[in-house]
């Protein structure tokens, strides 16, 4: 059970396309709301970061007061501030954390710039309750793929490995467009590959041979595997055959999500950690929950994902983060806190 005594606090999410403000206490999620700009950038492929930035400008407050009215609860009542300082795009990063700031002077309440992977893997604790340390977490979003050791969610992440080159829904994306599907590309991929054969092209797995075992054992590459999805498209177009998409979507997501899989069950394994939690957009991925079902309740591991829509991203992530971090009683950021694009999983909380 939350206990009234706990304190509540506000999220704020703006390191890429998604404003997302939430109110948490405990574990429990009280008020959320998200605004996207996703279909602002559909017709550059990407995001574009200035398009993005203005959109999160024009989308905070409202988000803020729609996510306050769904709680039933005004700034008065809450604890706590907490802002994804970091990583991100520095012009979007820059809108929340502003934001965060003017309301943390204005009302008088304790600032937390808090790390955007930490709190995709925290997310999950507003689903299935607190975690049972220590945990593994599969870590797929559109920037990053890593594999973490939590050993508190709040204050000790150990990053295990992660991707050489393209992160896993960036492959996804990559992908989609060169079939001609929409950005983003992982839902589209997804829905399509129901209706494909997943043995129907052999894409490579890369650095999941026994030589990588050594150096890359944690680690994952996906370039290839676009390169390999570019050349087979190639081929069937340039031999007069109609390209089968969802015969592709369905091999390329099973070649991306049997690595992760394979490599998050592998973890947990070698490090005698029965237990782990995923996060990140990809994590909505049909095909990744069924592999890591199949294979985490064959290891006798017990597994955590959220549902989808607190995988990609949102404010109850960042919410969820700054409950926990505020319940341990770490010191709050400066108002001085600076936009780090860069910041490394292992820093959950940005003092400056
Ligand atoms: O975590 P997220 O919302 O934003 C980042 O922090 O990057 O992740 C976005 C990524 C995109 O690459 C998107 O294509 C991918 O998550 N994604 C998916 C699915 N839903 C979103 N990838 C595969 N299958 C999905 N169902
Ligand atoms: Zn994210």
């Amino acid at each position: 059970m939350v206990g009234v005594t706990e304190p509540l606090v506000l999220g704020i999410e703006s390191s890429c396309d998604e404003t997302g403000v939430a109110l948490v206490r405990g574990t429990q999620l009280l008020g959320h709301s998200v605004a996207s700009s996703v279909d602002e950038h559909v017709r550059f492929g990407g995001v574009v970061p200035e398009v993005a930035s203005r959109a999160h400008l024009e989308a905070i407050v409202p988000t803020l007061d729609r996510a306050l009215a769904e709680a039933d609860l005004t700034m008065a009542d809450v604890d706590a501030i907490a802002v994804t300082s970091g990583p991100g795009l520095t012009g979007a990063l820059l809108v929340g954390v502003a934001a965060a700031k003017a309301l943390a002077l204005a009302h008088n309440k304790p600032l937390f710039g808090v790390n955007h992977l930490a709190a995709h893997v925290a997310v999950d604790q507003l689903e299935h309750g607190r975690f049972a340390e220590p945990m593994i977490a599969l870590l797929v979003s559109g920037g990053h793929t890593e594999l973490l050791k939590v050993d508190d969610i709040a204050t000790d992440i150990t990053l295990l490995g992660g991707t050489i080159d393209d992160a896993a829904g960036e492959a996804f994306d990559k992908v989609a467009r060169l079939l001609g599907l929409p950005y983003p590309g992982g839902p589209h991929i997804d829905r399509l590959a129901r209706e494909g054969d997943p043995k129907a092209i052999d894409f490579p797995r890369a650095l999941t041979h026994a030589k990588d075992s050594e150096r890359y054992r944690w680690d994952f590459s996906f370039s290839g595997l676009k390169s390999a999805v570019s050349r087979h498209v190639q081929r069937e177009q340039a031999a007069g055959r109609a390209v089968n998409v969802p015969d592709i979507a369905a091999s390329f997501q099973d070649a991306v999500c049997d690595v992760l899989s394979r490599k998050a069950v592998d973890a947990c394994l070698h490090h005698e950690i029965p237990r782990l939690v995923i996060g990140g957009g990809v994590a909505a991925n049909g095909r990744l929950r069924e592999f890591l079902e199949e294979r985490t309740a064959a290891a006798g591991i017990e597994m955590r994902i959220p549902e989808r829509s607190l995988c990609t991203d949102n404010g109850a992530m960042v919410a969820a983060l700054g409950a926990e971090v505020v319940r341990r009683g770490i010191e709050p950021s400066s108002l001085e806190l600076a936009v780090d694009s860069g910041l490394p999983v292992s820093q959950i909380v940005a003092r400056v």
